[in-house]
């Protein structure tokens, strides 16, 4: 199974979004993630739609946006019309997310979900099959460069297992945290999709370059599935 590294812009310099999406697409990346925040699910602010629609002028690789926002069923179709390929809303933000799931569907584009470090496997269960992703967050949702909480690889092992179980090949995307230290070992407990932020968007070197130590480090990490 390929591992597939996303670039999430909330770490890029905001000032240059569009030529820092453009050197993620360059340096490799499989998307982009956009990091949606209302200032009320989550304590900070960042972008909606029309930086959706700026990116998708610039780039070609798909935009993903993580919706980490309050009642996200309100602004499923904006996104989508911005032109965002994917759309990931927070299990703690959806009292009702069986029906807005079915929405996202409904309008064509990829569907996931995404559990915080407090949440458990069981909230997301019963919803498996309405999902094309599902991802798990290694910090507490809202802020980038936050350290990796080690405790949600036992999460992952045991979703792979959940997946495996019941015969579901659903990517597990892991978000917060990493780095070259903390790629291989999400990977090997059963992730294949990466976000990363600031160890991309880090000024040290290069977008290519920090790109290229990620795919590195876990480049001889086997997926193994959930035991
Ligand atoms: C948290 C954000 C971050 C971001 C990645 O709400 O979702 O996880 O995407 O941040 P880094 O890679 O800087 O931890």
């Amino acid at each position: 199974m390929t591992i597939a590294i996303e670039a999430s812009i909330l770490a890029a310099d905001f000032a240059r979004l569009g030529e820092q999406a453009r050197e993620a697409e360059d340096a490799g990346v499989d998307a982009i993630q956009v990091d949606v925040m209302d200032g009320r699910f989550v304590p900070n602010i960042t972008f909606g739609p029309g930086v959706i629609r700026a990116l998708r002028s610039l780039v070609e690789v798909p935009l993903e946006a993580d919706l980490m926002i309050v009642e996200p069923g309100r602004y499923l179709k904006a996104f989508v019309d911005a032109g965002a390929n994917r759309l990931i809303v927070h299990q703690e933000s959806c009292p009702h997310l069986y029906r807005v799931l079915e929405n996202i569907r409904e309008l064509e584009v990829e569907a996931g979900v995404a559990i915080g470090p407090a949440t458990s496997l069981t909230a997301v269960e019963e919803v498996l099959g309405l999902l094309d992703v599902i991802q798990v967050m290694t910090v507490s949702p809202g802020f980038g460069g936050q350290g990796f909480i080690h405790s949600q690889l036992d999460k992952i092992r045991r979703l792979r297992r959940m997946l495996d179980e019941r015969g579901l090949t659903l990517p597990i995307i892991v978000d917060g945290g990493i780095d070259p230290i903390t790629a291989p070992l999400a990977v090997g407990v059963g992730a294949t999709v990466l976000v990363a932020g600031s160890c991309i968007y880090n000024g040290e070197r290069s977008v290519v370059e920090n790109v290229r130590a990620l795919r590195a480090s876990f480049g001889k990490a086997e997926v193994r599935r959930g035991r």
